[in-house]
């Protein structure tokens, strides 16, 4: 009797043991994906293959980080991470040179994210005019930079990431979508200067700061990179002096099926079940939107297979979105004890026993390690790339980074740093966090576009 139960017992954990391997990545695996990651980069840059790349490369039309001259008061949005706000940005230069942000938050409700363009840019209209009565700013004509985290091409919307899904945007100029709005309401006129994604945001920000920063990162609901790029490397782009930023959108690194070897069957699970099935396949192993939605495939899993949860879904497991990066970042932080994990669980209406919490508490770690790795391996990619288009054996440089992921999450940060160090020897890398890259990006950046006023859209 005591022998099959032990049995039982090491048959099942045999089987816990399997799943969460597949989510293990050797070295030799890590520097496939770096390589894989730099290959691709190199696709989205050249002419011939640029049309077709699927990490896409989209120049961004900024040449330069701010040179601490900027000034004057400006409106910004930010559109596309884990809440939209509107801001007041109010940007000193000088010898007391100071950035103060004034915001407000607004939800956008899902039907709105997933119902018709003008809807939700109607939407966007009417929370800047709660904005601006709010602030009491409404007859000024203020300058506003949009923060639009998602890929542009010359100021268009290539196509939704993320959550969003609104009809009749995707090919559609986003500065015109939101003018229209403006002028349907009818009420107030601004000057829309800018479209900026978050990534170039958040580097511009931490520019401000540290002139060596020329990497944008963001780890949040999204994942994606940018970074100055020399201008000859930019094959797209006529110009040989000289460097501009480029978007990589490496979110949808893997969407040519390259590295569909280390994908799980839970990443295709998620990825089916997903707005854009098919796209995106390394922001979906690797960000907040996605990651409580793989553990929740392994969880019904293993449930299915009666090794949690004593073999029985519960309605909320089978909902999808349930576990948010909040909930995965709490189940991880070690000062929690178990029945802290347990009482999470709860609040999921998951009735856990302590073993089960044990196995949850495992299965998220497995899922968030990978993702900060992947991450990593990608950043070496980058990183590595700047080093050789500088000629230099050593490279010192400053990555500007944002999002709920890297900010809140107890091991992300840290896992993502080691695995950068040790795919990438030969760069010192200095991680900086952004303070509110995407509301006083967006303001540095319309302001630097101001002042050279012949540039109007990024
Ligand atoms: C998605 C968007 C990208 C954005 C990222 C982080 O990947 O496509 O533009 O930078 O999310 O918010």
């Amino acid at each position: 009797m005591v022998t099959a139960v032990a049995y039982r017992l090491a048959s099942q954990r045999k089987q816990i043991d399997e799943i969460l391997a597949s989510f293990q990545l050797s070295m030799e695996n890590l520097i496939e994906v770096k390589n894989k990651m730099r290959e691709e980069l190199e696709y989205g840059l050249k002419k011939e293959t640029h049309p077709i790349a699927t990490v896409k490369m989209l120049p961004t039309y900024v040449c330069g980080t701010p040179d601490g001259t900027e000034k004057g008061k400006f409106l910004a949005l930010d559109l596309g991470g884990t809440n939209f706000r509107v801001l007041l940005v109010k940007i000193r230069s000088g010898r007391r040179k100071s950035v103060r942000m004034y915001n407000k938050i607004f939800a956008i409700p899902l039907e709105i994210m997933q119902g018709t363009g003008e809807e939700l840019f109607d939407h966007i209209v009417q929370c800047i005019a709660d904005f601006l009565e709010y602030m009491g700013i409404k007859g000024a004509r203020l300058p506003l930079g949009f923060t639009f985290s998602f890929p542009c091409k010359q100021g268009t919307l290539v196509g939704w990431t993320k959550g969003f899904k609104a009809t009749d945007c995707e090919g559609e100029d986003v500065v015109d979508m939101l003018r229209e709005a403006i002028k349907r309401r009818n009420e107030f006129d601004l000057d829309i200067v800018a479209v900026v994604n978050d990534t170039v945001g958040t580097m511009m920000t931490c520019g401000y700061e540290d002139p060596n920063c020329e990497i944008g990162l963001i780890a949040g609901t999204g994942s994606n990179v940018c970074y100055m790029e020399e201008m000859k490397n930019i094959e797209i782009l006529e110009q040989i002096e000289g460097k501009m930023c480029i978007n990589t959108e490496w979110g949808g690194f893997g969407d040519n099926g390259c590295i569909d070897s280390i994908r799980t069957k839970y990443d295709k699970e998620v990825d089916e079940g997903s707005l854009n099935p098919g796209k995106q396949r390394y922001e979906k192993m690797t960000s907040g939107m996605y990651l409580g939605e793989i553990v929740r495939q392994i969880l019904i899993d293993l449930t299915k297979h009666g090794l949690l949860f004593r073999g029985q879904i519960s309605e909320p497991l089978r909902t999808r979105g349930i576990f948010e990066t909040k909930f995965l970042s709490q189940i991880e932080s070690d000062r929690l004890a178990l029945l802290q994990v347990r009482r999470i669980l709860q609040q999921l209406v998951l009735d856990s026993t302590c073993d089960d919490s044990i196995i949850v508490k495992e299965v998220c770690g497995a899922v968030s390690k990978r993702a900060a790795q992947l991450c990593g391996a990608g950043l070496a990619a980058i990183v590595e790339k700047k080093r050789e288009n500088r000629g230099l054996e050593h490279l010192k440089i400053t990555v500007g980074v944002d999002g709920t992921l890297y900010k809140l999450h107890p091991h992300f940060s840290r896992i993502l740093r080691e695995t950068v160090k040790e795919l990438a020897p030969h760069c010192d890398v200095t991680f900086m966090l952004s303070e509110d890259g995407s509301g006083k990006g967006a303001a540095l950046i319309t302001a630097v576009a101001k002042r050279l006023h012949n540039i109007d859209k990024y």
